[in-house]
């Protein structure tokens, strides 16, 4: 899987040919071998370039063998060979050097990079090091802070940045290659000794020491008990410490520790769920592949409150024109304000020019008649939303979509109400909508597969991980996050405090526990929907005793926070207390701490001991169990959508995989066992119930995650 020609007389050409991306599998390594063998005996060759086909250099090492037992030569062996030899080679980088596609280049004695190419270390972000010698040979090259924070971070970057760093020599906006065979000619009878990067020693400022202490601390802060970033720096340091031999012995070592581990597993699985949430499919029989979008260029968004400014920031991003919509002038204004400070600091940063001309406002829902797609973001009212789209299904143009930013009302019922039910769909966006990754794409029982395509396009277009769940009470992330909310509270009830509980998820790896969450989003968003849904407030039923709800444990104790005035970050007390209203620094609470004592007191519980593990298994596997109803009930495609939703909307630890593929790691059978022994402690709390699908695994052997849908009972689909 490498081609190997003769250009220009005496240049030797080797073209790696694994589609899409080049990735180095075994046939490309073996190509490589025997390429550079035959170019280095041939004595008409004197110098020699490597390259990639269809404009794209090499994502490296091929992701898809590390789960099976190697074969092909080994890609260390294979760089020394091509730095050792005494011809000099030449790497023209087109479109990315990925990973051990890097390390190739970096083996070439030359690299020639294309402006748009990219280049980088990603190793890390798969829970590996860049093992081919990427660790030993990026510091001789560019030195040790930004070969630190390359290889720490994954972070790609241009071949702009890559020529400043001296990873690359020179950059083209012509072709690569063209340069690269002429340059190779250009450079025969050139001492290579300077250029063979094992040979050079990597230069060392004063403070080294300090330089790599300040990196692990940063990198054991940041990486929240991921490994991998952690061996990067234990491996750059050996590239400071040691010879290149013993540096790469360590790297060797590193990785093999590494490469064991199930954080890796975790990271690729991730890796490739993400790109498999894209591929949607439908118990239609229709599917991504067969479901055209509609053409999206003018967009609207209905309500510029929290999440209608960033939704409207995301789409002028994208490039799209949008119609920004309020209910009246000072609303409005205030919205313009919010989207053009958001637009311009979010230019700024990224050194670009703010596209203030893409937006246009107004009061006037007549103004949307050609607008391609309108986002509803108004209040999360159900009567409201159906006024409002019943007048958008008479404004609009016939063929507009329309969708619902929604949180978790029906999107039937409000299709209904509109004379085209098949093009209304949920668009779930996540607070910050302009930042978080995450996309829901609720699709209603008549939203038609074209529908469902072009929110799926706009989705991408937007950046986002789109994934499609089906349309039931808080869809797929809010509908799991309740029983592991309910749990939290349960365990404060219990003997627990905020900070025992959000400091066992934190160490988990969250970057933030469920009560410091709870005050930032604000704790009057719950209580208004608790209110709503009759469980407190002047529309309880009187005949319920205060601990119980509709025949289930309830915990009133955030109603009873609220009713303080501790309505979180915002009023500066909620769970914690804040220095200020709108600070951010959370601080443990003896106000908290004494209203929990008093409430146990009142209601005579007893305080326990509460462990950690108590507290990871009662809120995690409560969560994983409702994943599990989730796929049962037809509502989400497949335990990967599951993992993707939590991975980039709930901050569910990446090197962890998702709750489901954790369920996985941890053992089908330990966590049907906690569950049932929890349900026996707790046996009002009905989320504790095991789910039938956890237990059909379970009694069919725990079968691997990509098989469990073959245990679903048909027809099981919603989607
Ligand atoms: N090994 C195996 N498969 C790979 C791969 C790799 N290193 N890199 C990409 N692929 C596959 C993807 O899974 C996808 O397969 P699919 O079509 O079956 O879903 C296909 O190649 C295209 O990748 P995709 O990411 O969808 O395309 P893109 O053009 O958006 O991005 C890259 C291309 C190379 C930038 C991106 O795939 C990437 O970053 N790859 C990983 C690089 C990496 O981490 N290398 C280090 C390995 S240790
Ligand atoms: P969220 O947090 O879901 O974004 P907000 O309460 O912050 O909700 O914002 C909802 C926004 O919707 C408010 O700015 C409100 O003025 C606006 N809004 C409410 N009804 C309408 C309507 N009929 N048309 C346009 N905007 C509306």
């Amino acid at each position: 899987m490498a081609r190997y020609a003769q250009v220009q007389g005496s240049v030797a050409l080797i073209t790696l040919t694994n589609p899409p991306v080049n990735a180095l599998s075994a046939g490309v390594r073996l190509g490589i071998t025997e390429t550079v063998t035959r170019a280095l005996c041939d004595p008409k060759v004197k110098s020699v370039v490597i390259c990639g086909e269809n404009g794209v250099f090499c994502g490296g090492a091929d992701i898809r063998e590390f789960a099976k037992p190697m074969t092909g030569p080994p890609l260390v062996p294979m760089i020394a060979a091509i730095e050792e030899g005494d011809k000099p080679v030449v790497a023209a980088i087109e479109g990315v050097a990925f990973g051990g596609g890097l390390e190739l280049a970096l083996g070439c004695h030359y690299r020639i990079a294309h402006s748009k190419a990219r280049v980088g270390l990603p190793e890390v972000t798969l829970g590996l090091l860049p093992a081919a010698g990427g660790t030993q040979r990026l510091p001789r090259l560019i030195g040790l802070a930004p070969a630190l924070e390359l290889i720490t971070t994954g972070r790609h970057v241009t071949a702009q940045e890559a020529l400043k760093l001296g990873i690359v020599d020179k950059v083209t906006d012509q072709s690569a290659l063209d340069l690269a065979i002429q340059f190779a000619q250009e450079v025969v009878g050139q001492p290579l000794l300077p250029r063979k990067l094992s040979t050079q020693l990597t230069p060392c400022p004063p403070d080294v020491d300090a330089i790599l202490d300040e990196a692990m601390a940063r990198v054991k802060q940041r990486a929240r008990g991921a490994m991998a970033p952690v061996a990067c720096v234990q491996a750059v340091r050996a590239a400071v410490n040691l010879p290149y031999q013993a540096g790469m012995q360590k790297e060797q070592e590193l990785m093999a520790f590494l490469f064991r581990s199930s954080q890796a597993r975790a990271l690729q699985y991730c890796f490739f769920a993400q790109r498999a949430v894209g591929k949607w499919s439908l118990s239609s029989g229709a599917h991504s592949g067969n479901s055209k979008p509609r053409p999206v260029t003018k967009a609207a968004v209905i309500g510029l409150g929290t999440m209608g400014r960033g939704i409207t920031v995301a789409l002028v991003k994208a490039g799209l024109s949008v119609v920004a919509v309020e209910t009246n002038k000072k609303q409005l204004e205030m919205g313009k304000q919010m989207v053009s400070a958001m637009l311009k600091h979010d230019a700024q940063k990224m050194n670009a020019v703010s596209r203030l001309d893409l937006l246009h406002y107004t009061t006037d829902l007549s103004e949307l008649k050609n607008t391609d797609l309108i986002i509803e973001a108004v209040f999360e009212d159900m009567a409201l939303k159906k006024e409002v789209f019943k007048k958008l299904s008479s404004v609009c143009k016939p063929d507009a979509v329309l969708c619902t930013n929604t949180s978790g009302l029906d999107v039937d019922e409000l299709a209904s109400v509109t004379k085209r039910p098949e093009l209304v769909v949920g668009m779930h966006f996540f607070a910050p909508a302009h930042v978080m990754k995450l996309l829901e794409v609720v699709r209603g029982s008549r939203s038609s597969p074209e529908v469902m395509a072009t929110a799926m396009h706009l989705g991408k277009r937007l950046g986002k991980v789109s994934v499609v769940v089906g349309n039931c009470s808080g869809f797929v992330g809010n509908r799991m996050l309740r029983p592991y909310l309910d749990q939290a509270n349960f365990l404060l009830e219990e003997g627990a405090t905020p900070e025992l509980v959000d400091g066992a998820l934190e160490e988990f790896g969250f970057p933030m526990g469920v009560f410091k969450v709870s005050d930032l989003s604000g704790l009057d968003v719950g209580w208004r929907i608790r209110k709503e849904a009759g469980l407190t407030g002047p529309n309880v039923d009187s005949k319920d005793p205060s601990r119980r709800r509709q025949g289930r444990r309830y915990s009133p104790l955030p109603d009873l926070v609220c009713e303080q005035g501790r309505l979180g970050q915002k009023s500066g007390r909620g769970w914690y207390l804040y220095d200020k209203p709108g600070g951010r620094v959370a601080t443990p609470d003896p106000d908290i701490h004494k209203l929990l004592e008093d409430y146990r007191v009142r209601h005579g519980i007893r305080p326990r001991q509460i462990d950690r593990q108590e507290v990871l298994e009662r809120s995690l596997f409560a969560l994983i169990n409702e994943g599990f109803r989730v796929l049962e009930d037809g509502m989400a495609m497949g335990p990967e959508d599951i993992d993707m939703i939590y991975v980039f909307g709930y901050g569910w630890p990446r090197h962890r995989g998702g709750p489901m593929f954790y369920a996985a790691m941890v053992g089908l059978p330990k966590v049907l066992e906690r569950l049932e022994y929890y349900q026996q402690v707790h046996p009002d709390v009905p989320h504790l119930q095991p789910s039938s699908l956890l237990r059909r695994l379970v009694v069919n052997g725990s079968p691997p995650l990509d098989k469990w849908r073959d245990f679903l009972q048909r027809p099981h689909s919603q989607l």
